[in-house]
């Protein structure tokens, strides 16, 4: 096997698509080695084949690997509702302080660092919410959504009208989750859609409001990054019907410092840590979906909270509880904990003119790129995020395509009210050069030909990929190398 450059760069000239393939370690040098294990014999193996490779060999196999991959770290990654911000490596370093490690199933006493920091976080979400009440359990936004509707169940069954309220609104232009999280809490998912301004429209609402009606989730500014201006409409349709209204905070980066959800009257809502305050995305691991309530949801939040002991003489302020009806537990403990040392730690950092700097740039961005761009983007004022048309280009194919400009492209095809939705969402962290270097990505792409962009892309690691049949049917490279 070669280990030469077009291996593992992104070289135009490599001949074929394993021309770009890095070998598993196990695939490279190995030896048997024998086990001695106090293990049961029928748990262990007599020998084991293991690589047996220097340092150098390995600190380059991932290397290689690492140079293979595209993320935050590498460049612009404009995908649209995901908010890829790029995550401080402070964070990384506050969460590698030793109290960060320590086990909660340790005493309150003993966990008053740890418990002082989690009240400390639920306190600076609810503010930057709006909200009366935080839980930090849930492991992701789509978890924050699940746990956020079995939290208004909750309460509408305390109110006698749980199996009446069997049906959850959501917008034509949500997140898939949304339908996916109100369908798994077993409701009828009504989706109403967009008025001709993308917005949410009013008489549609009013006629799929009513006593069935036990949630409606909406996003806003939503994924067209419109602001929905008449939230405060909307929020008294839902209301007046008696049911709830659910914020799904994926778009929160926003409005932060700006406005709040709680005073635009929604109930519930999650906050997407890995999009607002930077820390790693979890790609359905490792995230952090927080949900934060109103007052009269509160005694429903998953268990346990944290709060701050009423009179306590001693030095043991804060404890964990138990609300009153709680729905239970959605995550292990008190959820990913080191996700939320860094949220804590980036909120912390930047404080009230950080994040309301970093929502007014994140703005600035989009729009001085949409700005910039040939592309027709249809629907305005947008905000964060902007989609753009792909026109007669197929955007599938546009995306493909920027990979072999360097850049990450944006997500495609949704919201589907555009045709060849191109939604892009720079955040703020991107300069002007970076924004530049998008712009030229997009404005080379659009002067292209259909066979060209089919084509695509021809300068990555790996071509093109059936991105179903990878999703469904997981096959890792160790069973291949088995079943050889
Ligand atoms: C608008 C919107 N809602 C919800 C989610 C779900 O969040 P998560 O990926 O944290 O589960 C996303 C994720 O991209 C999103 O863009």
């Amino acid at each position: 096997m070669r280990y030469d450059q077009a291996r593992w760069t992104h070289d135009a000239d490599a001949e074929s698509d394993d021309d770009r393939y890095e070998p598993l370690l196990a695939e490279k040098n190995t030896e048997e080695v024998a086990v001695d294990s106090p293990l049961p014999d029928d748990l262990t193996r007599e020998d084991l084949e293991l690589p047996a490779l220097s340092e150098p060999q390995l600190a380059r196999h991932y290397t290689r690997l690492s140079q293979m991959n595209y993320g935050v770290d590498s460049g612009p990654y404009p995908l649209g509702s995901c908010t890829m911000k790029y995550n401080p490596k402070f964070t990384e370093d506050v969460a590698a302080l030793g109290d960060a490690a320590v086990h909660h199933d340790r005493s309150d006493e003993s966990l008053q660092g740890t418990l002082g920091l989690m009240a400390g976080l639920q306190d600076y979400l609810a503010r930057i919410g709006g909200m009366d009440a935080v839980s930090l359990q849930p492991p992701a936004g789509a978890a924050g959504e699940f746990t956020g509707i079995l939290v208004a169940k909750a309460f509408h069954e305390q109110n006698g009208e749980g199996e009446q309220r069997d049906e959850i609104i959501v917008p034509d232009s949500a997140h898939g989750t949304n339908f996916a999280s109100a369908a798994l809490a077993g409701y009828d998912v009504v989706e109403l859609p967009s008025g001709e301004d993308g917005r949410v429209d009013l008489e549609a609402l009013e006629a799929a409001a009513g006593d069935r009606t036990a949630l409606f989730m909406l996003t806003n500014p939503n994924t067209l990054g419109l602001f929905e201006r008449d939230i405060e409409e909307i929020a008294d349709i839902v209301h007046d019907a008696g049911g709830l209204l659910y914020y799904d905070g994926a778009n929160l980066n926003a409005l932060l410092g700006r406005a709040r959800p709680g005073d635009m009257g929604f109930d519930i809502m999650h906050y997407n840590v890995h999009k607002t305050f930077a820390t790693p995305h979890g790609g359905g691991g490792p995230g952090a979906g927080p949900v934060g309530v109103t007052d009269e949801l509160a005694e429903f939040l998953p268990a346990p909270r944290v709060r701050e002991r009423e009179a306590s003489g001693d030095d043991a302020r804060y404890e964990r509880f138990e609300p009153e009806h709680t729905i239970g537990k959605v995550h292990g403990f008190e959820g990913n904990w080191l996700v939320l040392v860094k949220t804590y730690a980036y909120i912390a950092r930047l404080g009230d003119e950080g994040l309301d700097d970093a929502s007014a740039k994140a703005v600035l961005n989009a729009n001085y790129l949409a700005s910039q761009i040939d592309y027709d983007v249809p629907f305005e004022p947008f905000h964060h995020e902007f989609v753009a048309s792909a026109g007669d280009q197929d955007a599938a194919d546009v995306a493909k395509r920027m990979l072999d400009y360097g850049v990450h492209p944006p997500t495609t095809k949704w919201p589907e009210i555009v045709s060849e939705a191109l939604m892009t969402e720079p955040t703020e962290i991107e300069s002007k050069e970076t924004l530049d270097q998008l712009a030229d990505a997009f404005d080379a792409v659009a002067g292209e030909d259909d066979e060209t962009l089919e084509a695509a892309p021809e300068r990555t690691t790996a071509r093109r990929i059936d991105q179903t049949d990878a999703a469904r049917n997981l096959r890792l490279s160790w069973q291949a190398i088995d079943e050889e």
